[in-house]
């Protein structure tokens, strides 16, 4: 499939005057962008009492876009939820943790369980695809904004307990299979009915994990059913592809599974914002990185989501300036704008959306940049992006290729880990993540592809750490693939239902080993390998008649084969895992090419391209490459 690149923005015509509407479009059209989204925080606009609509600002706003040959996302704007919604339902709300309610007054105010919402919302969302689902100008929709933002996927409300006992009954069938399958037994915690379970906060200590894994399942699912209720009710009305906007590192629901409803999937990258604000890296590098970003985060997800959207995804927001929710709000590097555009259409993004267009001077995003400043002269990004759209005149077309190296990356495991972490820093993102810095620090394109993926043709190298439970699928998958699989640590550790598994962990097809016991490792802690490179946070006394690939110098196996798989009984450091990548590529005939520190590169059909997060100028390909520098060379397949 080709993909076609193009330009966008987010457009709040509701925060404007009327009478800059046209102006706005025109400005956006001569600057090169096709696409534009509104609508998805203006309900209180659309309906500003409850049965009550006001349509005209909206038919405006689209015939003057589509006039200007701009296309239209129209977002649901189910994520802001009126003031006079509180009134007819004031139990509307989330409760955190402490079951405080989170309250009016910012958005995302709601609670996925609430079922009064979920019609209100079934409501506004029809009203909506009746007007527009034919709409010329309205080419894709967007459901609510940013789920899971802001913490908002996990309720302990009244709403959701209820929704909860629902969904056990459902799952488990009986009180009795219930109180089995969660092991119920330990410390006298059987239940006689479902209406006597709670949601597992508020406990002394710790509650049950496998009672926090079905409401996190639970959880998840909420959100999945609440974007099919409106992906459901567009379909009706609209052929028009509809896409959600994620975000960077949330894992509380299945993105994999709200995807199977979507056409496109899609997200927010905000790469200063997120060093700040979800990395884990050490001072030095951060400060080096301020104004770049992680070299590797927004790479990951370009990759993930790829995957999510089974092909098709694009940036619905692109960080265009200082952003003003992190704990230091720095501006790019002059030219990162455009790198960052670049990055993400050489992962195979269709589109990137600018967020936002202009600067808002009131409210919560005052100090958030924009394409345009308050008063609507341009701002830095503006000319990053013009020079993007002249570049996009020859590059518009291309496509993507099967990378040879894939990456399993699994919501669930992310919830085990969190539920028991066993060690202090021991995340889940942060084990799969430094495999893909590792690949990435050797040239390599990587697919990122669901815990659930069948089919493995194609791929020379497959890496499935922390993995908690595998999936039947993949392990049918697993046993006829003909490449290497490097797995672990914590690679097939836990049953579905949250226990140690007989016969004990790894299990792996054909993988002679068992794991005695684990350890986690203080922060300080770090065990030598015979290799280069040591083991932190995590290790494993393994037993095996499989081959010794590398010990401990204290002597214990710490890597082993067996057949084509290679486990890793811990928490391999950088030196490490670049180190058996390398070797494992190098087996495979896959080509790799050292990366200078913090240049990247990608392949997509017709391109080879090269990135530098490096706030220094690199050499690579025998090109000089500046600080935020962009190449690319016709790509010669390897
Ligand atoms: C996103 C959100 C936008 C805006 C932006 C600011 O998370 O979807 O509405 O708040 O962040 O960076």
């Amino acid at each position: 499939m080709t993909i076609n690149r193009a330009l966008g923005t987010c457009y709040y015509p509701e925060q404007w005057p009327r009478e800059q509407w046209e102006q706005d479009a025109k400005r956006m059209a001569e600057l090169g962008l096709k696409w534009v989204r509104i609508g998805e925080f203006a309900w209180s606009r659309i309906e500003p009492e409850h049965g009550s609509f006001e349509w005209d600002w909206l038919d405006q706003v689209i015939e003057i876009l589509g006039q200007n040959d701009l296309k239209v996302v129209l977002g649901t704007p189910t994520a802001t939820p009126p003031r006079w919604m509180i009134d007819r339902h004031p139990d509307i709300y989330a409760a955190d943790k402490n079951g405080n309610p989170r309250k009016f007054g910012s958005r995302r105010h709601y609670c996925f369980s609430h079922l009064g919402y979920r019609a209100e919302c079934e409501r506004i969302v029809e009203f909506l695809a009746k007007r527009y689902g034919q709409n010329p100008h309205v080419a894709a929709w967007q459901t609510d904004n940013e789920y899971g933002c802001h913490d908002t996927t996990i309720s302990y409300s009244e709403a959701a307990l209820h929704a909860f006992w629902q969904w056990c009954e459902e799952r488990y069938g009986t009180i009795e299979a219930l109180n089995e399958a969660w092991g119920n037994v330990f410390w006298s915690m059987e239940y006689s009915s479902f209406e006597q379970i709670d949601l597992p906060n508020l406990t002394v200590t710790e509650a049950n994990p496998v009672h926090c894994m079905a409401f996190r399942r639970f959880s998840s699912d909420q959100v999945v059913s609440f974007n099919q209720l409106q992906t459901e009710v567009i379909k009706r009305y609209s052929g028009a592809p509809i896409a959600h906007n994620y975000m960077g590192r949330i894992t509380e629901f299945d993105h994999f599974e709200v995807g199977e409803d979507l056409e496109i999937a899609s997200w927010d990258s905000y790469p200063l914002g997120f060093l700040e604000d979800r990395i884990d890296a050490d001072e030095t590098f951060k400060h080096d990185h301020a104004r770049q970003g992680h070299p590797d985060f927004q790479a990951f997800h370009h990759d993930l989501y790829r995957a999510v959207g089974k092909g098709r995804w694009w940036v619905m927001e692109q960080q265009p300036g200082p952003v003003n929710w992190a704990p230091y709000n720095p501006a790019p590097l002059p030219g990162m704008v455009r790198l960052w555009t670049w990055e993400a259409f050489a992962h195979g993004a269709e589109n990137v959306m600018y967020f936002r267009w202009r600067q808002a001077p009131f409210a919560q995003e005052q100090m958030h940049s924009g394409l345009l400043r308050p008063d609507s002269e341009v701002a830095p990004a503006f000319d990053e992006a013009s020079q993007v759209a002249s570049e996009l005149e020859a590059l518009a077309e291309d496509d993507n290729v099967q990378a040879k190296v894939a990456l399993v990356f699994d919501y669930q495991s992310a919830w085990a880990t969190d539920i028991q972490p066993q060690g202090k820093h021991c995340h889940y993102f942060d084990l799969v993540f430094d495999h893909y810095r590792a690949a990435r620090k050797l040239g390599l394109s990587i697919d990122i592809i669901s815990p659930t993926c069948a089919d493995l043709s194609g791929y020379e190298l497959l890496m499935i750490p922390g993995l908690m439970t595998l999936s039947a699928p993949l392990r049918a998958a697993i046993e006829g693939f003909v490449g290497l699989v490097l797995a672990g640590p914590r690679t097939n550790a836990k049953t579905a239902e949250f226990s140690i598994p007989l016969p004990l962990p790894p299990n792996l097809p054909g993988l002679n080993a068992t794991i005695e016991y684990v350890e986690s490792l203080r922060q300080t802690a770090k065990v030598p390998l015979t290799i280069p490179g040591n083991f932190i946070k995590w290790r494993e006394q393994l037993a095996t008649t499989g081959q010794i690939v590398a010990t401990t110098t204290d002597g214990e196996p710490a890597i082993i084969e067996h057949g084509n798989i290679q486990y890793v009984a811990g928490w391999g450091d950088q030196e490490v895992l670049v180190y058996l990548l390398e070797n494992m590529c190098a087996k495979r005939k896959v080509a790799t090419e050292k990366m200078p520190n913090s240049v990247r590169r990608r392949d997509t059909k017709n391109h080879r391209f090269y990135f530098n997060y490096a706030n220094q100028q690199r050499t690579i390909a025998d090109r000089m490459i500046e600080p935020a520098g962009v190449i690319w060379v016709e790509h010669i397949s390897t």
